[in-house]
């Protein structure tokens, strides 16, 4: 079946057997030490955040994801949690955890947070005591722990990789003083993995869930929700291809997507089931195929998994036609909502992203010396239009802070002050996603650009931001938060997000032509002009030529 095919409906309908408001919000992904700093130390925090919530009521947008907030040694931005019921003192307190939940909930802005259950960090209170306790301990048994291989132990159990470069094992030294067991972590050496096997963990993450749900949280954005169970007896294993990296290409990693991880997520769907309000959990499961990713949303299961097949694809219109096709046929398949994402703190932002002309696989970022450098006009056109496109897509989107200034990937930033673990574990061969997390300019003349009043960034920010401050765009009725600030009204206001998409035939290979509802949407990814048909111009990514779309330029018209 064509996919301009005019009987190949994509039928919605599916994405809302009820009303729950995950079906079809517009997300927007907070990170805190990146988005508004209140105190002024150079890192963004919870007060920052509750102190700008009408500008995300402005924006438009129905819920917040917060990148981990929890207490932690910051070795991975947070991702390595020390203790997943405190705040870290660099965000804040429980208290001021609380005052953002209730003041976005006064604003009917939904709030969930991010779960990290496949490692904790090595300063866990768990893993301090594996460290103290002998091998073969119950405290041991919380975590992948196993005796080395070679004649001493001296070599890893197996050949795993790390996600961010180098072996995916440490060898740890034992309260004697002799070198002993190994333990696994798939990401950095400060972020072992828990034993899912073992009921304690289990048990353990119950009570993480229900500690939030009780503090009135919406749901969870659940960190790696495919790499949780390994295959018995961790069998050797290499990623087929470089860019494997947060997932899997290949059909048979063991590491991700086993099996067990789905019986995990059915207990967690009873435990959300007890509380009132709808809340969901969304799986950031980094899988090859929008089939694969389904089984995450299954009924019984997560509500929501990112949809990183559709982020992985470029502004090409033939492949956005036939992603866009297969998730509202496979995720309404299993009744889920299609999502739809561009943009997260893993990846180069789209605004560069769609415009490099050289392949960059997911997390390694570029740099000063990467190969095919984006032109920033280029990049910021097609983001825009992506943009446009994304959003009168039936399901839920997830925005990701400041795409919505059109703020491009940080490519200068000075070798010295990189600080993602990828960079040092692969000795700066990958430069990782610094780049995509520079703190938020806010106001141009204010020190940091109006991110505190210090001036201190614990990132340095361009001087080209100053341009893009959200105080300036504000005044620019052509700047790209106006445009996503019309994209958000009318798509709330037209019900996109529940609405059913029709293919439009006619249109050339290069353009994604669509109805949604009363919406005509057409999005030009060649590189000559097409002609539009006749309607009123309901929002437009970019200057019309008189009744023609340009090139990297979308539109959503009423048509007659
Ligand atoms: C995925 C998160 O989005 C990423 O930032 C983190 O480094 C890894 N998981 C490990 O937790
Ligand atoms: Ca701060």
């Amino acid at each position: 079946m064509s996919t301009t095919d005019t009987t190949a409906l994509a039928d919605a309908a599916q994405t809302r057997p009820g009303s729950e408001w995950w079906r079809t919000a517009v997300i927007y992904q907070i990170y805190p030490r990146s988005f508004a700093d209140g105190n002024g130390d150079g890192i963004g925090d919870l007060p920052g955040i509750t102190a700008h919530l009408d500008d995300l009521v402005a924006l438009g947008v129905d819920a917040v994801w917060l990148s981990p907030f929890f207490r932690s040694p910051q070795h991975d931005a947070g991702y390595d949690v020390a203790d997943y019921c405190d705040v870290d003192p660099l965000f804040g307190t429980l208290a001021d955890a609380d005052e953002l939940i209730a003041q976005a909930h006064a604003r009917d802005i939904r709030l969930i947070v991010d779960l990290v259950p496949n490692h904790s960090s090595n300063e866990h209170v768990w893993f301090q005591q594996a460290l103290a306790a002998a091998p073969g301990s119950p405290e041991r048994g919380r975590y992948m722990f196993r005796d080395g291989k070679g004649t001493a132990g001296e070599l890893p159990p197996n050949n795993w990789e790390s996600v961010f470069g180098g072996p995916a094992w440490t060898r740890v030294t034992e309260a004697d003083g002799t070198p002993g067991q190994w333990y696994l972590h798939l990401f950095d050496s400060t972020q072992p993995d828990f034993d899912w096997s073992n009921p304690e963990v289990q048990e353990e993450f119950r009570r993480v869930l229900r500690f939030w749900l009780d503090r009135g949280v919406d749901g969870f954005r659940v960190d790696v929700a495919h790499g949780l169970v390994k295959t018995d007896g961790l069998p050797d294993h290499l990623p087929s291809v470089d860019g494997d990296s947060m997932g899997g290409d290949a059909d048979d990693v063991p590491y991700w997507g086993q099996e067990g991880v789905h019986e995990i997520y059915r207990d967690w769907n009873r435990v959300l089931a007890e509380y009132d309000g709808d809340r969901a959990l969304c799986a950031e499961a980094w899988l090859p195929t929008v089939d694969k990713t389904a089984l995450w949303v299954r009924p019984d299961e997560m509500h929501q998994a990112f949809n990183f097949p559709y982020l992985m694809t470029q502004w090409h219109a033939p492949e956005l036609r036939e992603v866009i096709s297969e998730s509202l046929r496979a995720f309404p398949a299993v009744g889920a909502p299609a999502t739809w994402v561009l943009s997260n703190h893993d990846v180069v932002r789209h605004a560069s992203r769609l415009a490099l002309t050289a392949e960059n696989p997911q997390g390694h970022g570029i740099g000063p010396d990467s190969p095919g450098q984006p032109i920033p006009e280029v990049g910021l056109r097609r983001a825009r239009a992506a943009t446009t496109l994304m959003l009168a897509l039936p399901g839920s989107s997830y925005l990701y802070q400041g795409e919505e200034l059109g703020l491009p990937e940080v490519i200068e930033l000075p070798d010295d002050v990189r600080q993602d673990p990828t960079w040092f574990r692969t000795d700066g061969e990958r430069y990782g996603r610094d780049g995509c997390r520079v703190p938020l300019p806010w106001t141009p003349e204010a020190p940091a650009y109006g991110f505190n009043t210090t001036g201190a960034s614990w990132l340095p920010q361009p001087a080209e931001w100053a341009g893009l401050a959200r105080s300036v765009q504000e005044d620019q009725p052509d700047s790209t938060l106006w445009l996503y600030r019309s994209l958000l009204a009318t798509r709330r206001a037209e019900g996109l997000g529940a609405g059913t998409l029709e293919w439009l035939p006619g249109y050339g290979d290069d353009v994604v032509a669509l109805r949604n509802g009363d919406v005509t949407v057409i999005a030009n990814a060649g590189t000559a002009a097409v002609p539009l048909p006749k309607g009123t111009v309901l929002v437009a990514s970019g200057p019309l030529a008189g009744d023609d779309l340009p090139a990297d330029t979308a539109v959503w018209l009423r048509t007659a």
